[in-house]
């Protein structure tokens, strides 16, 4: 019989092969491409000619972009880096560390934008909910999506009492499915900022986008990032 559990352990699996993939994928560049540089941790990345780009920046999230990272230079996100306190493998201060790390730029861009609705993608420890949470406006919102219950979370930084106010909210569920993102589509639609940090494996993202592709924003010129 075809059981929840059953439907969890094909879900495990898949997402085992997931990472041994990616293992194998950065051991293989590690080899063939050696850093230059020594790095707690390095990613690879392409640069391509913009003459032929199929997109241009417009002038307003230029402008937002300028004014989210002024923002962000001189934000603090000390009192958050006290929620972590060696629970994760990095220092503690690393989401202060700007720039470098996204958090202080992401609260730059609250800053600016006074979003209404924001949408993450992404869950995991809670750090980038809580910093949207931290600089949301009062009549704002957080509805943040994954495929793990943030209590199930190996060293989540979250607390009941930040869903307690009613501003946070998680949902599960992986809207890189059809079936799940058109359960979920009027959310995006109605959405100020999209923040989108699942996993960067080439397949989620391709698949989200092809979904995001079916939709109509209601606030063009806002930021989906
Ligand atoms: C890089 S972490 C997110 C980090 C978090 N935004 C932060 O800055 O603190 C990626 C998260 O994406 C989640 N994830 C993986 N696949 C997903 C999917 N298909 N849909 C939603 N979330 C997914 C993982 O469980 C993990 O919690």
């Amino acid at each position: 019989m075809f059981t929840v559990q059953t439907a969890n352990w094909v879900l495990g699996q898949v997402q085992d092969f997931g990472r041994l993939r990616q293992r194998l994928y950065n051991a293989l560049q590690r080899r063939l491409l050696p850093s230059p540089v020594k790095a707690r941790h390095g990613n690879y990345s392409m640069v391509y000619s913009e003459d032929d780009s199929v997109s241009r920046p417009s002038q307003r999230l230029l402008e937002l972009g300028i004014e989210s990272a002024r923002c962000a230079s001189t934000i603090d996100l000390s009192d958050l880096v006290g929620r972590i306190r060696g629970r994760l493998r990095l220092p503690d201060n690393f989401m202060n560390l700007w720039p470098g790390e996204h958090y202080r730029l992401l609260a730059g861009l609250v800053q600016v934008m006074r979003p209404k609705r924001v949408i993450e993608i992404g869950t995991a420890e809670g750090l980038s909910a809580l910093t949207l949470l931290k600089y949301l406006p009062e009549d704002g919102s957080v509805v943040t999506f994954d495929i793990v219950p943030w209590r199930e979370y190996p060293g989540t930084c979250l607390e009941e009492s930040d869903f307690a106010s009613g501003h946070l909210h998680q949902q599960l569920g992986d809207l890189a499915d059809r079936e799940v993102f058109m359960r979920h589509q009027r959310q995006l639609i109605e959405a100020d900022i999209v923040f989108v940090d699942a996993p960067k494996d080439g397949i989620f993202d391709e698949r989200l986008i092809a979904n995001l592709q079916t939709i109509q924003f209601e606030k063009i010129g806002r930021a989906h990032v």
